[in-house]
This record gives C-alpha cells, structure tokens and sequence, in this order.
C-alpha cells in the first residue's frame, strides 16, 4: 500500500472554517480543544467532545454534534445514537475501532426543560467556528475515505447545496483524492415515526454502510 503523504495537504471538505485550523498533533488538539471558548457553547456544556479513533483511520465518520449522554461521558456517538450506529456498523461488517469518529460541533447545545436538556441546533456560526477542529483532525488523520451523518455533516464536506435525500449512498471525489459518501444521521432513523418507514430508513442505512466500507468507490 502506498504511503499516505501529509506534505501536500489539501483540504478536503468545501466548507471552510472560520478560524484557521489549530496546528498540532492529535493528542495536542484534543488537550487544546478541551480549552475552547470560541464561541459560546462551552459556556453550558460540561465538556468537550473531541474525535475518538486511531490517527492511522483510512475512514472517518462525521456525526452533528454531541448529545446529553455524549457530553456527560466526553465521547461521539455514545447514547442513543451511538447505540443505532454500533449496530448498524456491525451490520455492514465495519469494526469501530478502525473508524475515527467526530463530530462538526463538539460541544452540547440544548435548552433547558425542568429536569431535562433539549437539544438544540448549533448555528450556521458556530458551525462555522468549531470547524477549526474538524479540520485540524482532518489534516491529522487524513483518511482516505469521508462518511457525513446527515445534514450538517454532509454540508460541511460537499457544500451548502448538498441533498442528502437525492445523493445519500453515493461516492463523491473530494479535493485530494479522498472519497467521501452521506448517508442517514442515526437521530434520524430514531426519529421517523412510523415503524416501517423507520425500519426502511434503517436498511438505506446500513445498505449506505455497506457501500461506504467496501473497496469500490466508483459509483457500479
Ligand atoms: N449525534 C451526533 O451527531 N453525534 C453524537 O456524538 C451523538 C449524537
């Protein structure tokens, strides 16, 4: 296998960040994010939650933003959504322990509702700032191949204009030679109402993962 050079990096996601990506190695990005006050969101969240993989992942996935139990415990995909990804990740035979997980956002954003946290959407804005992270561990990992969760993720790889529902499944080249797929946000799946049309959603899902860990990355 050819060696994956860092030398001549090119960003591959079309959306920039507002900050230039922090510089470092992963451990040192994940120490400096812990510290991250800018923009808003530290202010109610009880932590960070940076990415969780190898640094030698050749695929990396990239959720929203992190959950009540995800911000209790510091790390992606741990809750509800977690639990739906792990077996939809078994499913299509991906081991998590190859992936580098994260999210566009990293910290918690919710309303408070008596006793519980509701949660809230980051802003265009605070998307747009946190990226700084994403693209530092995207510069640090650089994977060969992209998975975006849903919307927000998806829009931060291919762009504003990007519709999940019309190109989920489907492999799209990125700036230096990363290839990159979106497919449902577990949320999503957990959120359709009705139980067939969940349990379809659920098998694009896992059909999308298939494709994603598959060797082909033509569109066959
Ligand atoms: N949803 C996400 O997008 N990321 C998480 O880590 C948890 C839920």
């Amino acid at each position: 296998m050819p060696a994956r050079r860092k030398v001549d990096w090119i960003y591959p996601l079309a959306l920039l960040p507002a900050l230039p990506a922090p510089a470092g190695s992963l451990a040192t990005l994940r120490k400096r994010a812990k510290a991250c006050h800018a923009c808003p969101l530290w202010q109610h969240a009880t932590q960070t939650v940076f990415g969780e993989g190898p640094v030698s992942a050749e695929m990396m996935v990239i959720g929203e933003q992190p959950g009540d139990q995800e911000d209790q415990l510091g790390e992606p995909f741990t809750g509800p959504a977690g639990n739906l990804l792990d077996r939809a990740l078994a499913e299509a035979s991906l081991d998590r322990g190859e992936l580098y997980v994260t999210n566009a956002v990293k910290h918690f954003k919710f309303e408070p509702r008596g006793k519980r946290r509701l949660h809230q959407r980051a802003t265009a804005r605070e998307q747009a700032i946190c990226r700084q992270w994403l693209a530092a561990e995207v510069r640090e990992v650089h994977p060969r191949r992209i998975l975006a969760l849903g919307a927000m993720a998806s829009k931060a790889v291919f762009g504003g204009q990007f519709r999940l529902t019309a190109r989920h499944g489907q492999w799209m080249a990125l700036p230096g030679g990363v290839m990159a797929m979106a497919t449902w946000h577990p949320s999503a799946v957990l959120r359709t109402p009705d139980a067939g049309s969940r349990e379809q959603r659920y098998r694009e899902l896992v059909a999308d993962l298939k494709r994603f860990a598959s060797d082909k990355t033509g569109d066959d």
